[in-house]
């Protein structure tokens, strides 16, 4: 049993930084879950493997685990590596696989398991946890998105301006939203956060106080 707080959304809404800081808030364990299939993409670039060509059985050779929020990759801590902008592109390629997310699942459900958490993603209200106990959509315009990823040096690649962030955004989008399985949306039942205009803190309220409500 868990009791499970799910926050989904596109790619540079805010949705870490405010996951993080209501599981702070609420007390409760924090897990993001895009650093799985960062992982797999880190794997994949480690081992010279093309996004596109991992197999199952390439997967079957990897140990997967969280320690609280921290993620190891076959025994050694995953951390800024995860941030660079060839892996985000790359979670997002490998997440379209179905038998990733299969393998994905059960490691998902796992670090839940027993706990009081904050989960973040793009399908845990809608696949890994549509029973959770709260749901929330956190979402803001491409532009706005874009702006706040600029601004975080360590996931812009050198060279990058806002027009190609803006288009890595939207490509980003494109797949997550029309990928066959588990594609981003927004579940029936969860509160719908535009988070344009509105500070961190503002968020992180709003979240919290339909969470004791
Ligand atoms: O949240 P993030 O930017 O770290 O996620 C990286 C990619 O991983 C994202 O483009 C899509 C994929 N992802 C997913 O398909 N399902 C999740 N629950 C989390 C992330």
């Amino acid at each position: 049993m868990s009791t499970v707080v799910a926050i989904d959304g596109p790619a540079g809404a805010g949705k870490s930084t405010v996951a993080r800081m209501v599981a702070d808030h609420l007390h409760y364990a924090y897990i993001n879950t895009g650093s799985l299939y960062r992982a797999l993409a880190y794997a994949a670039m480690t081992s010279g493997i093309a996004f596109e060509e991992i197999t199952p059985g390439f997967l079957q050779g990897l140990q997967l685990e969280f320690c609280g929020a921290d993620l190891y990759l076959n025994g050694k801590k995953l951390d800024t590596q995860l941030r660079k902008p060839e892996c985000a592109k790359g979670a997002s390629v490998v997440s379209a696989k179905p038998f990733v997310r299969d393998y994905l699942m059960p490691v998902q459900r796992q670090a839940a398991d027993g706990q009081w958490i904050v989960m973040e993603g793009r399908d845990i209200g809608t696949v890994v946890f549509p029973d959770a106990e709260k749901k929330f959509f956190v979402t803001a315009s491409a532009e706005e998105r874009a702006r706040r990823r600029m601004a975080q040096s360590s996931e812009v690649a050198d060279g990058a301006t806002f027009e190609s962030i803006l288009a890595d955004i939207k490509a980003r989008d494109e797949r997550d939203m029309n990928r066959e399985i588990a594609p981003l949306k927004q579940a029936d039942d969860a509160v719908l956060i535009d988070t344009t205009g509105l500070s961190i803190d503002e968020v992180v309220a709003k979240i919290a106080s339909y969470c004791k409500n």
